[in-house]
This record gives structure tokens, sequence and C-alpha cells, in this order.
């Protein structure tokens, strides 16, 4: 077997996969010498074990699924990681790919395990607020990260970015991509109806290509939300705008990269020539999207300082102690929480070089790979 090259951020995973490693041998030495009872490690995806020794996760981090984008896996779990490894914090960090229930059971079995502090993505409001109230019932501070939980008393921080200028940036992109075209008609692909973020998404662009719409400089062909940001339902849904459309689109306002990717393949299989498709999270598909002409622009949410952000404020409460960070309030719906907001940028074809770079991007290896080499030098990349 040949090992590929690797990437920066693979060989980051191997060095901590090799730290682990040493500490667990470390450990295993220690536990054989003093007899012992050696506890589990974190992220292994198996979740709990622990034998009561002094390392149980004090820390539960708990990620919506790896469908909806591929950030979750591929970017928040090794940066949050890292973040708690730097620390010396045990973390459990599961994955409860879209099974609600199976969310609520990996956030009790992180309590029984001993953890103090839960970072939660949730993957609606509804069984967010269940798990924020069980933990919150059991001393369990609660932090929601990346998604605000909603109607809740029950969560202490939010740490995020500002959503409504994630969409804005993706309503600008769109009209700036379609340039003064008369009468475009534009399709808009919404995320999942339960993430407070894509309503969030929603009313940062509607603000920006609603006037089109209602000036008539610009039709709305139809606009259509994602169940669960599923990226194959979001095929089959814009195939369908394509049907009933018959083929006439000019744009796609699309919530984020994989949905993009969804209408491109639609478009592709059609044989239909590019037009320009918003996303968002500067995923590698969505960035050679972007150097393929396929893709107009994304939005990069530095994902490494969210996930910097809301360890640092778990480590805290974990220690029992006041996070110093400076926070915003923001109204979930039954009362304000503290919460810490980045600022997204947009990438388009000119200005991707200025990222490349940044641990949490996709790097130039990976980019520029294969048949889009030729696209990368001509971008000057
Ligand atoms: C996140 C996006 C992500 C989407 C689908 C949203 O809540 O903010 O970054 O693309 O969920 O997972």
């Amino acid at each position: 077997m040949t090992t590929p090259k690797q990437t920066p951020r693979q060989e980051e995973r191997d060095v901590s996969r090799r730290r682990k490693f040493w500490a667990l041998a470390a450990a295993g030495v220690l536990a054989m010498s003093s007899l012992a009872a050696c506890g589990d490690d974190d992220d292994d995806g198996g979740g709990g074990g622990d034998s009561g020794g002094g390392d149980a996760p004090k820390v539960g981090v708990l990620l919506p699924d790896s469908q909806s984008s591929v950030r979750w896996e591929t970017v928040d779990r090794p940066f949050l990681q890292k973040a708690f490894e730097a620390a010396g914090v045990d973390a459990d960090i599961q994955n409860a790919e879209g099974d609600k229930s199976t969310q609520q059971q990996q956030a009790e079995q992180m309590i029984t395990n001993g953890a103090k502090v839960l970072l939660l993505v949730n993957l609606d409001s509804g069984s967010g607020a269940a798990i924020a109230a069980n933990a919150k019932s059991q001393d369990v501070k609660v932090i929601d990260y990346d998604r605000l939980t909603l109607d809740t008393d029950a969560t202490d921080y939010y740490v995020s970015f500002d959503n409504e200028e994630v969409g804005r940036l993706q309503g600008q992109g769109l009209v700036d991509c379609i340039g003064n075209k008369q009468g475009a008609r534009i399709a808009v692909l919404n995320g999942s109806p339960t993430d407070n973020n894509a309503t969030l998404f929603k009313n940062g662009y509607d603000s920006v290509i609603n006037p089109k719409f209602d000036s008539g400089e610009w039709v709305e062909v139809d606009d259509q939300s994602v169940p669960d940001w599923d990226n194959q339902q979001a095929l089959t849904i814009f195939e369908q705008i394509l049907q009933k459309a018959d083929n006439k689109v000019d744009g796609v306002l699309a919530a984020n990269d994989g949905l993009g990717n969804a209408a491109i393949s639609a478009l592709k299989q059609r044989k239909l020539p590019q037009i320009p498709v918003t996303g968002q999270d500067a995923t590698l598909e969505g960035i050679q999207n972007i150097v393929n002409g396929d893709q107009c622009m994304t939005v990069y949410k530095a994902i490494e300082k969210e996930a910097q952000a809301a360890a640092d404020l778990a480590i805290a409460l974990a220690n029992g102690e006041e996070p110093t960070a400076d926070t915003t309030p923001i109204d979930n719906g039954t009362e304000e929480v503290p919460s810490i907001l980045l600022e997204p940028v947009s990438v388009t074809k000119d200005n991707i070089g200025e990222y490349i770079g940044n641990p949490d991007f996709p790097t130039k290896e990976d980019i520029c790979a294969g048949k889009l080499a030729q696209k990368c030098e001509e971008l000057g990349l």
C-alpha cells in the first residue's frame, strides 16, 4: 500500500494520534505499576467506558451529523480536539449523525461519565432544549455551539458567527456575480427549516435579493427549504425546480456549499451552462467549484477561532472558573444568552489566495490537485 501525500491537516491529526498513543502508553505503564484503573480516552467515537479514573472527560461535544456539511468532522472536530488537548482537558466528542434521540443519549452518557460542560450543536431547538434542561438539572453547563437553541432557560453561552451577515454576504455575492442582467431568473435553496441559523441566513440574503424581486429586476423562479440540509434531497429538489422552470434558471442562492454542489450537479447532468451559484463553509468541494467556475462565491467562517472561543469558555467552566471573554447578549426567545459572534467573509475566485494557508481553509495542494492545476495557475494560485 502506498501512502498518499498528506495535507497539513492530516499530518496534524497524525501528530495528535501519535501524541495520544504515547499518552496512553504512559498511562498504561502508570496503571500497571500502581494497579490503578485507567480511564477511557475521548474522541474514539466509542463514548463512555470510564471506570472512575481521574481523567473522565469533563467536556462533552455533541456534533450534529456528517452529511449536512463536511465541516463538522473535517474542521470542527480536529480543532476542538486540539484546543482541549492543548489545555490538558479531556473531551468526549460524539456525532449524532442526524438522529435526535442518539444525541440525547450521547448527552446523558456524557453527564453520567462526569462531564461538567456540554458543547451542543443542536439538531433542532426542541431536542436541544431538552438536552439543555436535563443538563441544567444536573448542574452541567451548556454552550450552544454554532446553532442557537431557541426558547430555553438552560443554555449558558452561545458561540457562533454573525449569521445574518453570512446571509447578506451570500445575497451580495449573487448580486455581484449576476451583474446587471435584467430579468435574471433566480432559484433559492434554503437550509433546514429547523436550524435557527438557516432562518438567520435567509433573513440576511432576503434583505439583499428581495428588493430585486420586488422591483422586477430579477424573477424568483422558486424558493425551497432543504430538510436537514440533506444534500441528496437538495439534488432532487433542484432537479424538480429545473424541470418546472424549463431549465431557465440564471442563478442560485444556495445556503451552503453542499446545497450549491447539489444544484451544480443537477445543472451538469442536464448539460446546462455554468451559472452563478452561492455557498457557505469554504469546503474543499466549494472552493474547487469556485476555481472551476461552477460556483461564484462561498462564505468562509474561521472555524478554528470559533472552536477556540468555545473551548476556552468550556475549559473555564469545567474548571469552575468564571469565563473572562467579552460577550454580547442574544435573545433566544426566553432569555438573553451571553454570546460570542465572529465575522464571516466572502470568498470568490479573486481572493481565494488570501485565505490559503489559514489552518481551517483547504490547502493549495488539495484545491489544485489533478485537473484543476491549470485553472489554479490561471487564477495565480
Ligand atoms: C452551519 C453551517 C452548516 C449548516 C449545515 C449551519 O448551522 O452554520 O456552517 O453548513 O449548518 O450543517
